[in-house]
């Protein structure tokens, strides 16, 4: 009996050695130690045999059954180990199958056009800031002279993000203009371009989200003129060429005199949709800065005069492509935004 154990090993072991994939392998187990296996076999003849020899048949059956499985186990590791190493080597690699497809990406029109305002304006001097979008009540409102009970804060309902009222989403960058002021000595000239946030109806030019590009310049003797020379030399670069513009007085607390800018329509002569068939689009808000802003931002307005003003950036995107709906921005829709 003895001698017929060690047939089985030293055949099955040749087998296990000589197996070149995993089906050979399979194929090993069951010879020997499946339901009709002959290493099966043998155990299930140990009841019939003398008792003498049970203990030594059975136990070594039950050995060589492990010995088999790890000789297996480890023949199936190499063999992977194996074909791991002959695809590093590169054998059998073929050059000239076609790779597969990369669809690329592209940065969104609205990052596109901020990174190329970004450029325009540092290409004149201007530092580009950041504020938070998450915002205190003081610096969205109260330090631009718009006190807790101004009409103006109707126009810009916000969303509040604490019980007590004075942490709010910002409705406009105009906050980064005291936070500028407290940080910076005059003279200085910056932009800070940004999301903004509303709590309005959505429709074609309204989403709760937007972006807006503010600019504040603080010096002496600052002037409205400065102010225009400013925008004009913007749009004259942005838009590639001379835009007409007009100053129409508009109110905002935080500037005064105060104005809004409109440029004439870049896609008509005598009116259009985009126009309102008007020939004058509105381009920002805009102004002196108020002396009370000033104030607020610690800057002295007796030696101080500055200039703000502040732009929709989805608009200016609109403008440049004709795109007709601002839903378009934060929609996510890949058809619109492969275009870009
Ligand atoms: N923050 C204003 C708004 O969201 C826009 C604005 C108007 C900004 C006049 C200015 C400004 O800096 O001077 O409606």
């Amino acid at each position: 009996m003895e001698d017929r154990l060690n047939e089985l090993r030293a055949e099955a072991l040749a087998r296990v050695a000589a197996a070149t994939d995993e089906a050979a392998l399979r194929a090993v187990d069951k010879d020997y130690n499946g339901k009709e296996g002959a290493v099966t076999l043998l155990l299930a003849s140990v009841p019939g045999l003398p008792p003498a020899e049970r203990p030594v048949v059975g136990k070594g059956a039950n050995v060589l059954k492990r010995d088999i499985q790890g000789a297996i186990a480890a023949r199936k590791e190499a063999l992977e180990q194996a074909a791991v190493e002959a695809e590093r080597s590169g054998a059998g690699f073929d050059a000239t199958l076609p790779g597969a497809p990369q669809s690329r990406g592209s940065l969104h029109p609205l990052t596109q056009v901020r990174r190329e305002v970004e450029a325009i304006f540092t290409s004149m001097g201007y530092a580009v800031l950041d504020g938070p979008e998450v915002e205190l009540d003081y610096y969205n409102f109260q330090a631009l002279n718009i006190p807790a009970d101004h009409p103006a804060r109707e126009m810009q309902d916000t969303f509040y993000c604490d019980r007590e009222g004075r942490l709010v989403m910002r409705t406009q960058t105009s906050p980064v203009q005291i936070r500028a002021m407290e940080r910076l000595a005059p003279p200085f000239r910056v932009i800070a371009p940004g999301r903004v946030f509303r709590n309005e109806e959505q429709d074609a030019t309204h989403e709760h989200t937007f972006h807006q590009v503010e600019g504040l310049v603080v010096g002496e003797d600052i002037t409205v003129g400065h102010l225009s020379g400013v925008l004009k030399g913007f749009l004259r670069r942005f838009f590639l060429r001379e835009l007409e513009v007009r100053l129409r007085p508009g109110y905002f607390p935080f500037v005064e005199p105060g104005f809004e800018l409109d440029i004439r329509c870049p896609f008509c002569d005598d009116g259009c949709r985009v126009c309102k068939h008007t020939r004058w689009v509105e381009f920002c808000g805009c102004g002196m800065v108020h002396p009370r802003v000033l104030d607020a931002g610690g800057v002295d307005p007796e030696a101080w005069t500055g200039f703000a003003f502040g732009f929709g950036l989805d608009r200016l995107v609109m403008l440049r492509y004709g795109i007709d709906d601002i839903r378009h921005f934060m929609g996510g829709d890949l058809r619109f935004l492969e275009q870009f």
